[in-house]
């Protein structure tokens, strides 16, 4: 089965345009041999994203973002290997038959598997919720909630009864084990190796991935016991601050209005959608992460963030929004009245009165401007640099530069400070992108390898006799750096079976982001080499070298040891090794 989807995938990806398919998403220009963009996945003003039809590679030199077309589109729509399998297939017309399972990485089998499960249980809950007199108070809840009968389908909400197991045991007899319902966060182990369910006695919201699957859930009391909320821990289908609530029933309005309205609450979302606010996502009560924020950047670059009066009082609270700024959003804050969420005000205002809200919302410039004036005097020194030193970041992430003048010019009018000023301290801050971490954070790992290791990996992903002659003269543990041993071992093993080790299969066989960034980084040095025989001969004598020194240093020390301990039969030995490795050449 495994070797069969191994051929469907080398079909298809032998089809594959990886300049077309990416240029599906986002322009492409060319430049040379490549194309160059504005990366997708991180905001830049200068592009640093480049695809390269002859590699069938795509790298981003700003992010460390790097892969095959597949990782593309897995990484642009958000989805997973197969769904971005199915999507290409169709497009260059090859027929995947059904596997049971796939050979590609087991979080991603297993995040199918956990849809699937998911699914189930959701299915489970509704039709409790729907038909089972256990949740008669439930119903009654929700009518109290103002939640009509189609909503409640739409949303598939649930309902999850008192009892400890009656999922657990329901789930069983249809087959599904205790250990997979746990996997997926759905029971939870007691003592004793024993099972319970995680959601008992509470309305089940189902959270959904952009596809519309369930990825996991939130339970609400019915009364005022806490925790109010409970949600599913995070597992290999779900993880916190990746999805945003209702996004998936938000995006045909979300592209029509070209605005989009996060609130905080499930109910906060589905009272506006039922009132025919549809253009609607919530966050599930965090601050927005930047993965959220790209997921909306998709569909719109124009954000309304609903504030209660209370939160909206603190600058502070508006400190996480320059996020959405650095991302390029702009950024609209609605207020409600104090001590009213959204699913209040609709309640008592209807839809219109909520739009009229929205209507009402000012940019985040103005807002956090008049805000800070209500609590410092302008025309005082000290304040005046309280009111900069909040408002300075927030302009300094505006990339749009005659945006940014008017900022300025306006903030040196509410000051009364020349823009000169202002200017001078915009031109101090230093913007902090630590949020970035990840990609960040693979480049710097990148420094223990040595330049050599590197060099080498980039040559022998580029040509296969390279690759060939390499493997005669070093071993995978003869590198130094795991990630180019992990590396070396994919191209090893794709010579023995007989495959072009090209960088677009080896980075798709080790399915590892930073490996896939190493992979880029070794390209984008190789890439302008001319002789490249003479390069890769250079390469195998300088890691040889090394490897010998290593071993002498080693060696070396070791006899110092035996020395020491009066060890002569080991000092011997020691000491004939020494020996043999220097008349080694290398
Ligand atoms: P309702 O009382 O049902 O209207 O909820 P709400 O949405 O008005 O609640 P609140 O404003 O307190 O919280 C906003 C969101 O934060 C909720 O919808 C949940 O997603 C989340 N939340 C609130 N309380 C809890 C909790 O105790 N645990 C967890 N995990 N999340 C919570
Ligand atoms: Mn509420």
């Amino acid at each position: 089965m495994a070797t069969d989807l191994g051929n469907v995938i080398e079909e298809i990806q032998s089809k594959l345009d990886i300049a077309e398919i990416v240029g599906s998403y986002i322009p492409l220009r060319r430049a040379g041999r490549n194309f160059k963009a504005c990366c997708p996945f991180h905001n830049e003003k200068t592009p640093s994203f480049v695809v390269s039809p002859a590699k069938q590679i795509y790298h981003c030199f700003g992010c460390g973002a790097g892969g095959d077309t597949i990782s593309f589109v897995m990484k642009h729509e958000n989805i997973d290997f197969m769904e971005a399998l199915n999507i290409l297939a169709e497009k260059v017309g090859v027929k995947i038959p059904r596997f049971k399972g796939s050979s590609n990485g087991k979080s991603r089998s297993s995040a199918s598997t956990l849809h699937r499960i998911n699914e189930f249980a959701a299915n489970y809950y509704n039709a409790l919720l729907i038909g089972s007199s256990k949740a008669n108070n439930a119903r009654k809840y929700l009518v109290k909630r103002t939640l009509n009968a189609d909503i409640v389908s739409k949303f598939k909400l649930g309902f999850a009864s008192g009892e400890w197991d009656s999922f657990l045991k329901f789930a069983k007899a249809k087959g599904v084990s205790a250990v997979t319902l746990e996997k997926a966060g759905l029971v939870i182990t007691g003592k004793e190796n024993s099972f319970y369910d995680r959601f008992r006695n509470r309305i089940i919201f189902p959270i959904f991935d952009l596809r519309s699957k369930v990825v996991a859930f939130g339970g609400r009391v019915l009364d005022d016991a806490l925790p109010k909320y409970m949600n599913s821990p995070e597992t290999d289908a779900y993880v916190k601050g990746k999805h945003l609530y209702g996004l998936n029933f938000a995006i045909d309005q979300i592209k029509a209005t070209d605005y989009i309205i996060i609130v905080e609450g499930y109910l906060d979302l589905i009272i506006p959608y039922q009132s025919g606010i549809k253009n609607i996502a919530a966050t599930l009560g965090t601050a927005l992460t930047v993965e959220q924020i790209r997921l909306i950047k998709r569909f719109t670059n124009n954000v309304v963030i609903i504030f209660d009066a209370d939160e909206a009082g603190e600058a502070a609270s508006l400190r996480g929004l320059d996020l959405l700024v650095s991302e390029g959003l702009f950024v609209k804050i609605a207020t409600l009245p104090r001590g009213q969420d959204p699913d209040d005000y609709v309640c008592k205002n209807g839809k219109d009165g909520f739009l009229k809200i929205i209507q009402g919302a000012d940019n985040l410039f103005d807002y956090k401007l008049k805000l800070l004036l209500k609590k410092f005097n302008p025309t005082q020194s000290e304040d005046k640099t309280k009111i900069s030193n909040e408002m300075l970041p927030t302009i300094k992430r505006v990339e749009n530069s005659v945006l940014r003048a008017d900022y300025i010019s306006r903030l040196s009018k509410a000051l009364f400070v020349t823009e000169d000023a202002l200017n001078d301290e915009l031109s101090k801050i230093k913007l902090d992108y630590s949020y970035l971490g990840e990609a960040r954070k693979a480049n710097k790992q990148n420094f223990d390898i040595r330049p050599a290791e590197k060099i080498i990996t980039g040559l022998m992903v580029e040509d296969p006799d390279i690759a060939q002659k390499v493997r005669e003269e070093l071993r995978h543990d003869d590198f130094n750096s795991q990630e180019i041993r992990d590396i070396v071992t994919v191209i090893y093993r794709l010579l023995d079976e007989n495959k072009i080790p090209n960088a677009a299969r080896v980075i798709h066989n080790l399915n590892d982001d930073h490996l896939s960034h190493v992979i880029c980084e070794a390209l984008s040095e190789t890439e302008n080499f001319i002789d490249r025989e003479k390069s890769f001969k250079d390469c195998i004598l300088r890691i040889k070298r090394d490897n010998m020194i290593c071993k002498r240093v080693k060696l070396t020390g070791l006899i110092k040891e035996a020395e020491q301990h009066g060890d002569d039969t080991r000092l011997m030995g020691l000491i004939r090794q020494l020996d043999m490795l220097k008349s080694e050449r290398v």
